[in-house]
């Protein structure tokens, strides 16, 4: 049986994704549960493109064991440089390389000819095998180059020390029947010299659909992101890939993943709360709606039958169907403990179950039953929020005739408490100008999502602000989580607030390193 390499982009090129970008921690987040998913490769992220990239995949690099460990970098001696340096600490580890091959992008954008990109390309190649054992080497929208011409550079990087040949399909122009026959053809070519690999662009909705068919010719990596995340239309979903290969084994027993498919759930939640790009209700594997039927003849189906209406058993992805009601205000911190392994978080200190758990007694006063998504929503708002350099310690909402309204806040800075008041228009906006005045940042709003945590008017609101402050080229992320919408929108605009300052920091620190 042939093992498919699972290869993950989405910490780069799902990063790429508009609004998606994530501060090192939150990096580090999502790749310790791509480890843990099963992931054979986590492309870290670009790191010549910013300190902070660099930064992150070098976090990324020391703290995952199983996983290999890549970065991105284009053709040239600075970003390979980069590259090597900053997943030396992987204990697995490989460079990814790039330049372009089809005529269009040769000719308009790298104004190259075909001998200079064949002779940039082995000397990148080259150069990256002086940092690592293993290198991968992408032709750049492959899905319109020459075959002929692919096939040399193909040869020539292979000489060089390449063991991984990438056909990317960048623009998702490409048909299944089409990769079928590229793959097919260039593994005939490569005869086992390297690995092929696919990486296809979503543009006409077709990237899983070619990722598969590529397979069936010859491809053994797959490269793939979390929620189909990535540039435009974004990437090949992994969760889709991994779930056709496993439902239709009948068909390609052949193919195996190392795919654990039980977490894809769970890592799904995490990428979306953390780029707050929910996946869209009806996608496939992860959307709200892939498991929930809705017409009466349907249900009526799978109570006789489940298998009338389901192809997969939602557990099999990590989903639990019933949200239970889990512990109340007599529970103690053991049963919370069980209760919290139970729903799979393993790996959780002492000091953090303890603080979700005063989190849990708190809303156990407000509320008579409490939900295994609140308790899951409250670990991750706790893991979301560990940047505390700003901390809210009260807001105060008053007068709101005529859409007006004064919010008081109270800040923790620096062991230091921070008062002011402002007006809004609404609560909401006073509540983040004061923000803004008590911190002295100036902060703008680019999106605010409120959502409903499980049912009922009590029900815990989960709010994302996307906030780009003073004159920074990027937006920050911030959740909030709270019974009350207003709290939990201050505690969000500070999220954002904290991350930033992070991000700041983390990149000046690493000016003076690299
Ligand atoms: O889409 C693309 O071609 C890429 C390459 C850098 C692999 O993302
Ligand atoms: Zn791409």
């Amino acid at each position: 049986m042939d093992n498919i390499i699972i290869f993950d982009t989405t910490l780069r090129d799902g990063e790429q994704s508009p609004g998606a970008s994530m501060n090192a921690k939150q990096k580090v987040q999502i790749a310790l549960q791509l480890e843990k998913l099963g992931v054979d490769i986590i492309e870290a992220g670009f790191a010549a493109a910013s300190d902070g990239d660099f930064e992150a995949i070098s976090q990324i690099a020391s703290q995952t064991s199983t996983s290999k460990i890549c970065s991105l970098s284009r053709a040239v001696e600075n970003d390979i440089k980069k590259a090597g340096q900053s997943i030396a600490r992987a204990k697995h580890k490989r460079i990814h390389t790039f330049i372009a091959t089809s005529p269009i992008h040769m000719k308009y954008k790298l104004k190259m000819s075909s001998d200079e990109v064949v002779k940039r390309a082995v000397d990148a190649v080259k150069y990256a095998r002086t940092f690592v054992d293993d290198v991968e080497f992408s032709l750049e929208d492959a899905g319109r180059s020459d075959m002929n011409f692919m096939k040399d550079i193909a040869d020539a990087v292979i000489d060089a020390g390449a063991s991984t040949i990438n056909l990317p399909d960048t623009v998702g122009y490409r048909l299944p029947f089409e990769i079928y026959n590229m793959v097919e053809d260039m593994a005939k070519h490569i005869n086992n010299r390297a690995i092929i690999s696919l990486h296809n662009h979503n543009d006409l909705g077709l990237a899983v659909a070619n990722s598969l068919s590529g397979i069936q010719a010859g491809a053994r990596q797959v490269e793939c992101t979390i929620n189909g995340l990535g540039e435009r239309a974004g990437n090949a979903a992994l969760e889709e890939i991994v779930m056709a290969l496993s439902v239709r084994h009948d068909f390609y027993n052949n193919f195996k993943t190392n795919i654990n498919t039980k977490y894809i759930s769970p890592t799904s939640r995490l990428v979306a709360q953390i780029t707050g790009i929910q996946p869209q209700p009806n996608k496939a594997i992860v959307g709200k709606n892939a498991f929930s039927h809705e017409s009466g003849i349907h249900q009526d189906g799978v109570l006789k039958h489940i298998e009338t209406y389901e192809i997969m058993k939602p557990a099999d992805v990590g989903v639990e169907q019933n949200n239970t009601i889990v512990l109340g205000k007599l529970s103690g911190k053991a049963a919370f403990k069980n209760k919290v392994l139970a729903m799979g978080f393993d790996t959780l200190s002492d000091s953090e179950i303890k603080q979700a758990f005063d989190r849990f007694k708190m809303l156990c006063d407000k509320r008579k039953v409490v939900h295994d998504d609140d308790i899951r929503f409250i670990i991750s708002d706790e893991k979301l929020n560990e940047d505390k350099l700003y901390e809210l310690k009260s807001v105060q909402i008053s007068n709101c005739t005529s859409g007006l309204a004064t919010a008081t806040i109270s800040i923790i800075h620096k062991d230091k408490i921070y008062s002011d008041a402002c007006i809004g228009d609404g609560a909401i906006d006073a509540v983040f100008k004061a923000i803004d005045r008590v911190t002295k940042q100036k902060g703008s709003l680019v999106d605010y999502q409120v959502q409903a945590i499980s049912e009922g008017k009590d029900a815990l609101a989960k709010v994302i602000c996307k906030v780009k402050f003073d004159d920074a080229k990027f937006n920050v992320i911030g959740h909030g989580l709270n019974i009350d919408t207003v709290l939990a929108s201050a505690r969000a605009y500070l999220g954002a607030l904290n991350s930033y300052i992070s991000m700041k920091n983390s990149a000046s620190r690493n000016k003076h390193q690299v």
